[in-house]
């Protein structure tokens, strides 16, 4: 039997005519660049969200650039933000011209430790950038109240984790901006790169609906100097086809989470591979356990075809390109060691009880043989 980490033809089949009927549309209109599917699928998500305003962009990478860019952030201003990310979390930052500011995870959430956030702060601090990684809600009360203490602002990276709820409100709307990403493997993935800042704050939407297209709100005039960071229409009419379903994909994302807890616990294993609980809100983009053992146990996996992937074996602060910031092993022992431990499981919507029992058998074989 063969399990991929993930399978996104089998998903195609199920939506391929209102997808096709999508994409043509956008030929017979030859609207590429914003225009009505576009403009429809910002309200779309806008309303899934709850947010007041949705502004599409090329990447969940360039929602966070311009999600920066338009709060204010500066050269030379510090930016704090978590070491276990993908790395444009960081990227990001460093684009605009400030400073990442590591702070060390929760070992359980493998989101930014809230208790350790006070300790980073130093005057030039500007902003926090919490990551709701895998699809799990970051514990924001903490930051948004130190944040405004400090008048700092903060920016969710929620590019893993769209439809995730915090207190029963979605992700990305609960602090100055979110940021989307649409990237394939996403939960809501398009056919290419995607991106989408949401924001309640009326001016922010504004400074970002400018700065995609060079910072013009009239034909060649340029107020600010922006990008080129638009979100293309291909991407808005295959997504507006896609969102339709994504709370489906979401309730089955979490089913296949239990079953896997159901799995591993009955084989014994919970505790120790650290089984991700199902915690409210969690939309698992990504289903991660821990293993001392990791890098044998993927190999081990492969050799049965079951895909599994590290997100992600090194830490920002390790990266070579941050070897300037000074930061050196030991200083965020919880990413280290996450960075050390973690592997991925096939959680897609269409991977089947049979797949997954598969994998849970061959885990148990590998520690049991
Ligand atoms: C946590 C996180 N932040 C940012 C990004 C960047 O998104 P994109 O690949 O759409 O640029 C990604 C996804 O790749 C991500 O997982």
């Amino acid at each position: 039997m063969r399990v991929p980490l993930l399978d996104l033809k089998l998903q195609y089949q199920k939506i391929k005519p209102d997808v096709l009927q999508a994409i043509h549309q956008v030929c017979e209109d030859q609207a590429f660049i914003l225009g009505p599917h576009v403009e429809a699928f910002e309200q779309e998500i806008a309303k899934y969200l709850g947010a007041a305003h949705a502004i599409g962009v090329t990447s969940g990478t360039d929602a966070l650039l311009l999600a920066l860019m338009a709060a204010g952030v500066n050269p030379g201003d510090e930016v704090l933000t978590t070491p276990y990310s993908f790395f444009a979390t960081a990227g990001s930052i460093s684009r605009v011209g400030a400073v990442p500011v590591f702070v060390d995870i929760d070992p359980v959430s493998y989101n930014l430790d809230p208790s350790k956030v006070e300790a980073a702060l130093t005057p030039k601090a500007r902003a926090v950038i919490p990551v709701h990684l895998y699809g799990r809600p970051a514990d924001l009360d903490p930051i948004l109240a130190l944040a405004s203490g400090e008048g700092l602002a903060v920016i969710e990276d929620a590019a893993q984790a769209i439809g995730a709820s915090w207190h029963g409100k979605r992700v990305g709307t609960l602090a100055d901006a979110g940021a989307l990403s649409f990237f394939p493997s996403k939960n809501l993935g398009g056919f290419g790169d995607g991106g989408m800042v949401v924001t309640n704050d009326a001016a922010l939407a504004a400074k970002v609906r400018r700065l995609r297209v060079h910072g013009s709100e009239r034909r060649y005039e340029h107020i600010d100097i922006g990008i080129n960071g638009r979100l293309d229409a291909l991407q808005a009419a295959v997504l507006r086809v896609k969102l339709a379903h994504l709370d489906e994909w979401t309730q089955t994302r979490r089913r296949n989470a239990q079953r896997y807890v159901d799995l591993f616990t009955r084989a014994g294993l919970y505790e120790m591979l650290a089984v991700p609980s199902l915690v409210d809100g969690h939309v698992f983009n990504q289903f991660v356990i821990r293993s001392k053992r990791r890098d044998e146990l993927k190999t081990f996996l492969a050799s049965r075809e079951i895909g599994t992937e590290v997100y992600y074996p090194i830490p920002l602060h390790m990266q070579p390109c941050y070897r300037h910031l000074g930061y050196g092993e030991g200083d965020f022992p919880e990413a280290e060691l996450a960075a050390r431990e973690t592997l991925a499981l096939p959680i897609y919507p269409e991977v089947t009880e049979t797949q997954q029992a598969f994998v849970v058998e061959m885990i148990d074989q590998f520690y049991h043989s």
